[in-house]
């Protein structure tokens, strides 16, 4: 039987004062998880939830995952949030998880307006962390709190783990949810993570793949200290360079992996793959003008995506120890660190891409031929992860996306990683969705991150649909 939702999704429209006032204040709250000085705030955000949560008539609890050593200084980690609402026995179960810590933010990164205070204007709702990832994990509260507003009983129990370190790699999470495989975890049959974005800014989509991860340091040294680039430029061999020369050869212009044997392991594209991405709806232009570039390595739909979702990447992210603030420094560094990583698909892993990395590292160095010290190493890794998209869990998310929109939503894979997701999968052995709700325009990690207004409002709609659509899966 399907209930009919248009007067609650009527009321959904109308209650958007109350959707924002609490997006307003879970923004304020900094939970930046790699920041041991913002530790309390993200702390703060777990217990905010919860009490959100409590409101609702869920039962909760806070697990403990004790301490951890960040910059020289041991901090708490943020407790897990896990809730349970409902617990009958006649009904299947939901695990909804999301994560309520965000990436750093300062307006002098170059923000229009403060990132801390959610600020709307043209139909956009701008705050650090409005899209990844506190407005989809309020949604869920909304739908839930519309649903009982309206006496709509739901048709699945539901439990919640919300967590406050993902943006700094969920550091003590699948322990915990090992642990708890046999009680939380138990009697769980379906799984739904809303931490995504929508492939383009009009379309809705099921994600049914995700990147995995590879990080890497790269450390040179050989002098004592940082030197005068006038007194001794030229009569040393300096680290700077060296790492620069080495990080180099990394990659090719047009952004290719140079490490020998690295896309052997990719998984070979069959016809009836290919022919899936012949339908989806990507504009390549909208893309390229969305990121400010010129020209993109490849401009084909299919090449684009097949390159962002199911090859291999590798980005450089900074290095430690060079000097990098406004104005002139004329230094020698002493000691860098390169930093870089690579975006691993199926069938990859990550042990043999660790080893294909650091020998090719060891390689190119001996050739470099310099006296400095090196030394490469693998930083975290995480697994890629892809599923059939025919199950029970993704049609209910389809028909849900197709009540709200009027659409089939596409299927996608993502160039991302939300590592916890195969963790869920392997430890409940059930069907993890990911249902994106944001619009790839979101700029979630950088500037001016936004959520749209209407995304914002759909969003409750398509998670309470879900809910429902759940009851007949
Ligand atoms: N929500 C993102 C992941 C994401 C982004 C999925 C865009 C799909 C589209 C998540 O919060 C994130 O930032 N993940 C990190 C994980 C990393 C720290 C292991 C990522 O992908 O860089
Ligand atoms: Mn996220
Ligand atoms: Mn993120």
């Amino acid at each position: 039987m399907t209930v009919d939702l248009t007067n609650v999704f009527q009321q959904i429209d109308g209650d958007f004062d109350n959707l924002k006032e609490l997006l307003r204040e879970a923004v304020a709250i900094q939970s930046v998880s790699g920041d041991p000085s913002k530790r309390d705030e993200t702390i703060h955000m777990i217990h905010w939830m919860k009490e959100k949560l409590e409101q609702i008539g869920t039962t909760c609890e806070l697990a403990d995952l004790g301490t951890q050593e960040l910059e020289g200084k041991t901090v708490k980690l943020p407790p897990v949030l896990l809730g349970t609402l409902g617990t009958d026995s006649a009904k299947k179960t939901l695990l909804v998880y999301g994560h309520l810590d965000v990436q750093p933010a300062a307006k002098s990164d170059g923000w229009d307006t403060e990132p801390f205070e959610l600020v709307e204007k043209d139909g956009k709702l701008f705050g650090r962390g409005s899209s990844d990832d506190k407005g989809p994990v309020l949604c869920w509260l909304h739908a839930i709190r519309a649903a009982q507003k309206n006496n709509i009983e739901l048709p699945v129990n539901i439990k919640f783990c919300f967590e406050g370190m993902e943006e700094s790699g969920s550091v003590g999470l699948p322990e915990l949810l090992e642990r708890e495989k046999d009680r939380f975890l138990a009697g769980v049959d379906f799984v739904c993570i809303s931490d995504s974005y929508w492939l383009g800014t009009k379309k809705p989509c099921l994600t049914y793949g995700l990147r995995g991860i590879c990080s890497f340091f790269v450390e040179v040294t050989g002098i004592k200290q940082d030197l005068h680039s006038g007194v001794f430029g030229g009569v040393i061999h300096e680290p700077l360079q060296d790492l620069m020369w080495v990080m180099a050869q990394l990659t090719t212009v047009d952004n290719r992996i140079r490490i020998p044997g690295l896309y052997d392991q990719v998984a070979p594209l069959s016809a009836a793959e290919e022919k899936t991405y012949d339908d989806i709806e990507f504009d390549v232009t909208e893309f390229r003008e969305s990121v400010g570039a010129s020209k993109l390595p490849t401009e084909d739909k299919k090449t684009l995506l097949l390159r962002r979702w199911r090859e291999p990447s590798l980005a450089f992210h900074g290095i430690e120890g060079a000097f990098y603030g406004p104005g002139e420094k004329t230094v020698i560094p002493s000691k860098v660190i390169g930093k870089f990583s690579i975006r691993i698909v199926p069938d990859m892993d990550p042990e043999t891409v660790n080893r294909l990395t650091v020998e090719y590292l060891n390689k190119v160095w001996a050739e470099r031929g310099s006296p400095n010290t090196f030394k490469p190493r693998p930083g975290h890794s995480a697994k890629p992860w892809v599923v059939d998209v025919n199950d029970s869990n993704f049609l209910a998310g389809a028909r849900a996306m197709k009540r709200v929109h009027g659409v089939e939503p596409d299927r996608i894979r993502e160039g991302c990683s939300i590592p916890i997701t195969l963790t869920f999968q392997e430890l409940t052995g059930k069907s993890v969705l990911l249902l994106p709700l944001g619009a790839a325009d979101d700029m979630a990690h950088s500037q001016n991150e936004k959520n749209n207004k209407w995304n914002y409002v759909e969003g409750v709609k398509t998670l309470l649909a879900y809910i429902m659509e759940l009851g007949s899966a």
